[in-house]
């Protein structure tokens, strides 16, 4: 057995666990020969692949990034202005992989499900950050990115409460609420804004307003995809050869602009950026991250190819590649963490949302 593995799109902490995870178990059942195929999509365009010893996939666990290399631009239907995908699928044969394991967002499996039209065999891993991933409620990278929030949250608090100021933690996500609304709650934020619920700027206002009376001092999460209504997103950049072109960035200062005037107290950002997907990935992200690895193994020892793993309801399954392409998970209005915070009174930009507790179902979503 001849196995490629790649990672594609940004990187999150686990992603070296999944390798080792993947790559171990089918060394150790199956004595298969594991190829690294470096940068994502670009070792297999430039041609850049080197066979893994079982040394090579040792005492990687705790690291956080991806030794093998990643990269969030490169697509084979349009590398450079050309499209090389029929020169990739014919190295992919005459390296002669069975399959490669590409561990991904949904740009990633976008491409997978594209490029095995041309013949080739994937088995897909999720992994992101930004938990966004159809079909599956937890991808590795999400925990460790919410527990770097969480702190810079309980960091901004002491600091607010010392000035009475409104702090804004803007983070990362893409166009899904789930770090910004997870870490908001684990943080105990007073306002937290979600792509999924365009914000109401008054009803910023008027939290903070009386927040200046009481408790003076205010901590709002925005995830960098969340918008005014009637707003269009805030872009800090195009990368046209990109897949997925848009970089999402500055509706915190956007809305720092909107306050300032409006609001009694100063206004101060911060925007935490990559120090989300940084670093070394939690227990938790290991042990997830391991399991959807050796997973992903069993797909590829029994073919099961054109496959991604999931993660449903505490248990691993499969499904098409096809099923998550171009498909962004966002927040639903019934999960519990989302009900949670609006229980508590924290603002959520959105005075329509309303969900009272009384009449909750009994099956309702725990977190995503
Ligand atoms: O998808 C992971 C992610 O970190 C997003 O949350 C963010 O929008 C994007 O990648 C940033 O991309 P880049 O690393 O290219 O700036």
């Amino acid at each position: 057995m001849k196995v490629g593995i790649l990672t594609g799109g940004g990187d999150c902490q686990g992603l070296n666990a999944a390798i080792r995870g993947a790559a171990k178990s089918l060394m150790h059942e199956y004595d298969a020969e594991i190829v690294a195929i470096e940068e994502g999509f670009i070792g297999l365009i430039e041609q850049r692949t080197r066979t893994l010893s079982l040394r090579d996939v040792s005492g990687i666990l705790g690291k956080g990034g991806t030794f093998i290399g990643t990269c969030n631009r490169a697509s084979p239907f349009n590398y450079k202005g050309r499209d090389v995908s029929r020169e990739v699928a014919d190295y992919y044969h005459a390296l002669g992989l069975d399959c490669i394991i590409s561990m991904g967002g949904d740009g990633s499996m976008t491409l997978c499900y594209e490029m095995s039209k041309l013949g080739m065999n994937f088995v897909g891993v999720p992994k992101t950050i930004d938990n966004d991933i159809a079909e599956t409620d937890r991808t590795f990278g999400f925990d460790t990115a919410v527990n770097v929030a969480a702190e810079a949250i309980d960091r901004l608090h002491t600091t607010a409460q010392s000035h009475r100021r409104v702090m804004i933690l803007e983070t990362m996500g893409r166009y899904a609420g789930w770090i910004a609304l997870h870490a908001g709650v684990a943080g105990g934020a007073d306002v937290i804004l979600i792509p999924e619920f365009p914000y109401h700027l008054e009803e910023v206002v008027d939290t903070i307003q009386k927040r200046a009376k009481a408790q003076a001092f205010t901590i709002i999460v925005i995830a960098e995809g969340a918008k005014p209504v009637g707003g269009d997103h805030s872009v800090s950049k195009t990368l046209q050869d990109s897949p997925d072109p848009i970089r999402l960035g500055g509706i915190g200062h956007f809305l720092q602009n909107q306050l300032e005037g409006r609001v009694d107290s100063e206004v101060r950002t911060t925007v935490l950026g990559h120090l989300q997907r940084g670093g070394t990935p939690s227990a938790y992200d290991r042990l997830l991250a391991t399991n959807v690895g050796c997973y992903a193994a069993s797909l590829v020892a029994s073919e099961r190819y054109g496959r991604l793993v999931t993660v449903r309801n505490n248990h691993l399954s499969s499904v098409p590649l096809e099923a998550v392409a171009n498909h962004v998970r966002g927040v639903p209005r019934d999960d519990m963490t989302l009900v949670s915070a609006i229980a508590m009174g924290v603002c959520l930009g959105d005075p329509e949302l309303k969900i009272p507790l009384r009449g909750l179902r009994d099956d309702t979503l725990l977190m995503g």
